[in-house]
């Protein structure tokens, strides 16, 4: 498995194929973590209109730690699962009461604040701030259950730490940014769950399950 090669037709495709989505526009960190809380149980295209109202709303943190709770959820409405919201809010209030409005760039107070568990926290540090730090969603295990033919059962949580500890190891350290979101543009536009379009994939040399003929075989998992 060639990892640099690996990394450079994931990137190189990214660059070139990226959707143009109003949070990739710039690298502020406070609009890459609200954009991470929508697309958390949310479809991308209905969470642009949601972004793009919500960020008009709130432009700064020091905005939307200001708000009252019923504007903020007025705002989410629609979106549903309430309590990213509050929890986005309180959080928000605690960036600018304790780091004066500027989201920590480091693991452990980024995610001790609440509603930022080890996905957010990866795509916030790689996304925002370019760390080579795994960002591990469903769709990334996917991704990379495929391409390092990994059998493990997706639903356990011991496999999402295999993975995290895989993404940690092929991650690119020049572009973590690039690299990520290049993981997550795949399974999203090629790499999807049924009928993934391996024709297309621009890292379908590296695929081991491609290769066997197996991709639609994985992921593996047991239950949802
Ligand atoms: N899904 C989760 N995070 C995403 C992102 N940053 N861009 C597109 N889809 C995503």
């Amino acid at each position: 498995f060639n990892i640099q090669k690996f990394q450079l037709d994931l990137m190189t495709w990214f660059q070139r194929e990226k959707r143009d989505l109003p949070w990739r526009k710039d690298r502020d960190p406070y609009k890459i973590w609200v954009s991470e809380i929508m697309l958390q149980q949310t479809r991308v295209d209905t969470v642009i209109p949601y972004f793009n109202r919500f960020i008009s709303r709130f432009p700064t943190p020091e905005a939307l730690a200001g708000a009252d709770e019923q504007e903020v959820l007025k705002e989410w409405e629609g979106l549903g699962y309430y309590s990213r919201a509050r929890n986005l809010q309180s959080a928000v209030k605690e960036v600018v009461e304790k780091y004066d409005g500027n989201i920590p760039d480091n693991p452990a107070e980024l995610g001790r604040l609440k509603g930022i568990g080890p996905y957010t926290k990866g795509a916030i540090l790689s996304i925002a701030f370019n760390q080579p730090e795994p960002a591990v969603d469903g769709n990334v295990m996917r991704v990379l259950s495929r391409i390092l033919y990994v059998e493990e059962d997706i639903a356990k949580a011991s496999t999402k730490k295999l993975f995290e500890k895989l993404a940690r190891e092929v991650i690119s350290h020049d572009d973590p940014s690039s690299f990520n979101q290049g993981l997550m543009e795949l399974g999203a536009l090629i790499c999807t769950p049924k009928n993934p379009q391996c024709m297309l994939c621009p890292v379908q040399e590296h695929c081991e399950a491609f290769h066997a003929g197996l991709e639609q075989t994985l992921p593996v998992k047991s239950k949802g």
